[in-house]
């Protein structure tokens, strides 16, 4: 049995991330932490109960004496660190949430990591581990800034953040390097472009568009909606994170982006096809402030390196998700009550 800790667990990623591991490994024990903010839903994980292998703890990864208690409990050998806040337009109205969070948060797990994976706990410059361990830093591209209309992110590219959520991030990928650096502590950092699929919470592009659409609500537009981003299906997300947790050379970074460049208008133009309404419901509003003009990944490094490949068609992933939100109308009505309402309200201005 390998005990893994996942953090960040009952968010979009996180919940599709431990299902994946639980049907792939059934050897393996995942471990659950999670705060459950706005976006953190048990629902996502309802199949789950029952499940011998598989242990929700509520809790905030800043605690480090909760931190300390999961590792001393559980005997945690790889830690996948996706806790986070992760909506931008959320880090420009209230950035300080996304600093604790996203860096001091990431900061308490490598240093309780170390504590408990160095061979010899009385030495503080003990650089040797227990076999086998790792952290695993999920980030993102948002962290090399943005592109022009040429050109592609690679791993070596200076950090150049714009959004207070991505220099959170980007922030935090310094720190876990660090700890490699200087500690030795064995770590991988993932960078990953625009997800999509499944348990995606309605703040983000294609969820609000989709459930916009299907209550005849506007369609609000940043800009001119010619910005690009590179979209992946989550379940290509949780394969290659599989892969570099398995085959990653200590201290590596890997892009992770299937080739899928497209403009947030021809998204949206999509969404409205594939549910037969009207592009009268498009409205264009004010942009983003900071707002990132083009994201696109090169993915050669975890292709060639380590045999990772995504599965999903931008087509078919779409069509997929539009089906998995129509039957899956109830999820969607439970998390866009309560807060959401207010979040907007104040972010859209109704
Ligand atoms: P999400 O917002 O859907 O989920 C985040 C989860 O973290 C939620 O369940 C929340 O409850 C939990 N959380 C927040 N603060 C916490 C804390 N202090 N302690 C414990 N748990 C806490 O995010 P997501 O879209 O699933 O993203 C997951 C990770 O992947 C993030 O680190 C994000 O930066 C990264 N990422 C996301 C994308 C994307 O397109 N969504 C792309 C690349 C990378
Ligand atoms: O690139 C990876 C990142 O992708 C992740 O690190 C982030 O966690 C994730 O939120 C996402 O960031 P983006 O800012 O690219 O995603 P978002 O869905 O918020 O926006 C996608 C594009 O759509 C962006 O150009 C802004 C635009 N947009 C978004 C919303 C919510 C609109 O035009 N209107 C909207 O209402």
């Amino acid at each position: 049995m390998r005990n893994i800790l996942v953090t960040g667990g009952a968010g979009f990623i996180g919940s599709n991330f431990v299902k994946y591991m639980l049907d792939s490994y059934p050897e393996y024990r995942i471990i659950n932490v999670d705060l459950l903010t706005y976006a953190g839903n048990l629902e996502n994980l309802k199949e789950l109960s029952g499940n011998p292998n598989y242990i929700f703890i509520k809790a905030d990864i800043r605690n480090r004496d909760m931190m300390d208690d999961v590792f001393a409990t559980y005997n945690i050998e790889a830690v996948v660190n996706m806790a986070a806040e992760s909506h931008v337009d959320r880090s420009i109205v209230e950035p300080e949430i996304f600093l604790t969070t996203n860096i001091i948060g990431t900061q308490v797990l490598l240093d309780v990591a170390k504590k408990y994976w160095k061979l010899n706990p009385d030495d503080k410059y003990c650089r040797d581990y227990k076999a086998g361990v790792k952290f695993l830093q999920v980030s993102t591209d948002e962290v090399y800034g943005a592109l022009g209309e040429r050109g592609l992110f690679v791993e070596t590219m200076p950090l150049m953040p714009n959004s207070p959520y991505s220099a959170s991030k980007a922030a935090a990928d310094l720190i876990v390097r660090a700890y490699n650096e200087t500690f030795g502590l064995p770590m991988n950092i993932t960078r990953c472009s625009n997800n999509y699929g499944p348990y995606q919470f309605p703040e983000k592009l294609i969820p609000l568009m989709i459930n916009n659409c299907l209550n005849d609500k506007e369609l609000p537009i940043y800009g001119d909606g010619m910005q690009v981003r590179d979209w992946l299906h989550v379940a290509d997300h949780c394969s290659a994170i599989d892969m570099v947790l398995h085959k990653g050379v200590d201290g590596e970074v890997y892009n992770i982006g299937g080739n899928n460049e497209k403009a947030n208008i021809e998204i949206v133009k999509l969404i409205i096809n594939a549910l037969g309404k009207s592009e009268s419901l498009i409205k264009y509003v004010k942009d983003r402030p900071g707002h990132d003009r083009r994201y696109a990944i090169d993915n050669r490094k975890i292709t060639s390196q380590l045999g990772w490949e995504p599965i999903y068609t931008f087509e078919a992933g779409m069509q997929e998700t539009i089906d998995w939100y129509l039957a899956n109308l109830g999820w969607v009505e439970n998390v866009v009550s309560g807060d959401y309402v207010k979040y907007y309200g104040e972010m859209y201005g109704e």
